[in-house]
């Protein structure tokens, strides 16, 4: 039977463990209240929408983000910079140089599995991210089922990790840059000498109730209570399990997608790409309203 978004607009899920093409709605016009919660069920059930042929400006991907809650301001660039004035909410994605200066954040490097701003005590809910230049070859963008790793966890780590907390570096960025103003900790072994949020290692969604592993980024994380041994061999194991491929879906981009993830029950990761070729993205997010629980 067909589910009662489906009736309203169509849904192509991957076929992974997470994802789902909805090919029939134009975002650059208004959209029907129907519209929008058939989009907003399709993306509680699928965790990433992906639309595809799009043709939107600022403005349209501002307007259609907001549609979900209020936005996050775009972080200043480390030259002290808002990227766009007229859309303070936009961040730019890309790795392209304008006389010697980028246009953007995150350059063509690798970006590590990591959940958007982990390591703020409320991050954001949802991240859009809308594509204007893609090149040919890297640059894809992978997701991550977290229910799915969650319940895939065996009884015993479950228990273990059960009313567990862990510290989510504010001190890098997911390219593993050390972020402006955080120098002072760029050499820091010590995980739990580093500034960062703490949360559950296991989460409920507030609005599906399901209950999701929480990891949020690798580097310098730090269970509570634990030797920093004991608790990098947890982490280890826990990565380990989360980042099979079982749980993942790879975005091959091409120009015109828009890709909309839930933050709280996946996390993503970028190929590095050819820094020969252009890649620019806009990005927004959507403000989450509690702390992970
Ligand atoms: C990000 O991690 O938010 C950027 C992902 C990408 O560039 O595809």
């Amino acid at each position: 039977m067909q589910s009662k978004s489906n009736r309203v607009i169509k849904i192509e899920p991957t076929g992974s463990a997470l994802g789902a093409d909805i090919d029939d709605v134009d975002l650059s016009r208004p959209l029907e209240d129907d519209v929008i919660a058939a989009i907003t069920d399709a993306w509680h059930e699928h965790l990433v929408l992906r639309f595809r042929a799009q043709s939107l400006d600022d403005a349209d991907l501002v307007r259609f983000s907001r549609l979900f809650g209020e936005l996050d301001m775009a972080p200043i660039t480390s030259s002290g910079e808002v990227e766009i004035p007229e859309y303070p909410e936009i961040l730019v994605v890309s790795n392209v140089k304008v006389n010697g200066k980028s246009i953007g954040s995150l350059g063509n490097y690798e970006a590590e599995w990591h959940t958007d701003m982990s390591y703020v005590e409320q991050p954001p809910k949802m991240t859009c991210l809308y594509s204007l230049e893609v090149p040919e070859e890297g640059g894809d963008t992978s997701f991550l089922n977290m229910y799915a790793a969650y319940e895939a966890l065996p009884d015993e780590t479950r228990r273990v990790i059960d009313g567990k907390r862990a510290k989510h570096d504010y001190s890098r960025n997911s390219a593993g840059e050390v972020r402006k103003g955080f120098e002072g900790f760029a050499d820091e072994s010590d995980p739990r000498k580093i500034p960062g949020a703490w949360h559950p290692l296991v989460t409920t969604h507030p609005q599906t109730g399901r209950r999701a592993l929480y990891l949020g980024r690798r580097r310098n994380g730090y269970i509570e209570g634990m030797s920093v041994e004991d608790s990098e061999i947890l982490l280890d194991q826990l990565w380990a399990h989360a980042t099979k491929p079982d749980f993942r879906w790879d975005q091959k981009w091409r120009v015109g997608d828009l890709v909309v993830w839930d933050n709280r029950c996946t996390m993503h990761r970028r190929d590095a790409f050819d820094d020969d070729s252009r890649r620019i993205l806009h990005r927004t997010q959507v403000k989450g309203s509690e702390r992970p629980v």
